[in-house]
């Protein structure tokens, strides 16, 4: 059960950080500090995302279960994807060297970043109701 436990507990950390890394780039574009917190809040947020799944994806193959047998699995392979593209995208803006290509890359930022939030909390909610507490 302890791997569980560092799952849920590092998942839970990753996502208040990205819910406050998320509200600092909406409320707080003002500061010169934002872009800073915004990407420190997000990026250990991701670090702890992939940290949490190589500890469960361990427990799972230690335990001789097959990999990806609950729809809670899915949902966090499906923000994975999207943890690892929206940084991706958001170090793409700085690095373009087109400029008429920074609008649709903060676009499709802003967006993937709104959907894997989203995503999170499903897959919050599914592996609580795995574990039979919702
Ligand atoms: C954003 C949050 C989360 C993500 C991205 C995520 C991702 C994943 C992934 C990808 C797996 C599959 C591992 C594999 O099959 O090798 C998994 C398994 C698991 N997760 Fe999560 N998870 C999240 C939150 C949670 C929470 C909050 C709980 C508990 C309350 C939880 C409980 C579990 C359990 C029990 C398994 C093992 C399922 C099995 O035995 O096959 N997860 N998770
Ligand atoms: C998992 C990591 C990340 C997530 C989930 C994320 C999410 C978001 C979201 C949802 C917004 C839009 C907020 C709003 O106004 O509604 C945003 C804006 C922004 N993010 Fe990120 N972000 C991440 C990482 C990064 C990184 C690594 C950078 C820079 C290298 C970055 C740079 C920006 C910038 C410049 C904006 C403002 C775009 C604009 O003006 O519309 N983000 N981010």
């Amino acid at each position: 059960m302890i791997p569980v436990y560092l799952h849920l507990g590092l998942m839970s950390a990753a996502f208040l950080a990205m819910s406050s890394g998320i509200v600092v780039s909406r409320f707080c574009k003002k500061k010169k500090w934002w872009l800073k917190v915004h990407k420190g809040l997000n990026i250990t947020a991701a670090v702890m995302v992939l940290s949490a799944v190589v500890i469960i994806a361990i427990s799972v193959r230690t335990s001789g279960g097959p990999h990806f047998r609950v729809s809670h699995a899915f949902y966090g392979a499906a923000a994975l994807i999207l943890i690892a593209s929206t940084p991706a995208l958001g170090f793409a803006m700085f690095k373009t060297k087109d400029k008429t290509k920074i609008a649709g890359l903060k676009k499709l930022h802003r967006w993937s970043g709104r959907i894997t939030i989203v995503l999170m909390a499903a897959a919050i909610i599914a592996g609580f109701s795995l574990l039979g507490i919702f």
